[in-house]
């Protein structure tokens, strides 16, 4: 099945499988590796993206789902690294491995957009993601940080 889909911002065509998840259309078809292969079982987040600004995981959204939705991955965050939640990530070295950590910042993203002040209770609430490595603490800060906020 062909889709037309606008990723970050650019037009995209691609022909593939209607139950082949966008994770598989991101990575393998369209070469965005950012975005990250976990569980497959829309548990850990490592697969977030955003459809339309919300964050899904990609791994369970097979393409006969697709509707036209725009897509946003990490790469689209900005081309340099110049977006707020990218700069309090590398400023705070967020990351122990960094295999969470595209889907982490998805969905920060998208809590920020919804709550540009958010509680310590609205980022566990909102950001379900699994990180093995536990670096719950500093996304926290660095969220605090992206929102203006005092980091502590
Ligand atoms: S890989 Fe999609 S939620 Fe884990
Ligand atoms: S930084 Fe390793 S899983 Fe989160």
């Amino acid at each position: 099945m062909r889709y037309e889909i606008e990723v970050n911002g650019q037009p995209r065509i691609v022909d593939v499988p209607e139950d082949m998840p966008l994770l598989w259309v991101l990575r393998d078809m369209l070469g965005l590796t950012g975005t990250k292969f976990g569980c497959g079982i829309a548990q850990c987040g490592a697969c977030t993206v955003q459809l339309d600004g919300f964050p899904v995981r990609s791994c369970q959204f097979p393409m006969e789902q697709f509707d036209g939705q725009k897509v946003t991955t990490v790469e689209g965050l900005s081309p340099d690294r110049s977006h707020p939640l990218q700069k309090a990530w590398i400023e705070g070295q967020v990351p122990q491995c960094g295999y969470c950590q595209s889907g982490m910042l998805m969905a920060a993203e998208a809590l920020l957009r919804e709550k540009p002040q958010p509680s310590d209770a609205d980022i566990d609430d909102a950001i379900t993601n699994l990180c093995r490595c536990g670096t719950y603490p500093r996304i926290r800060r660095a969220i605090r940080v992206a929102a203006g906020m005092p980091p502590a």
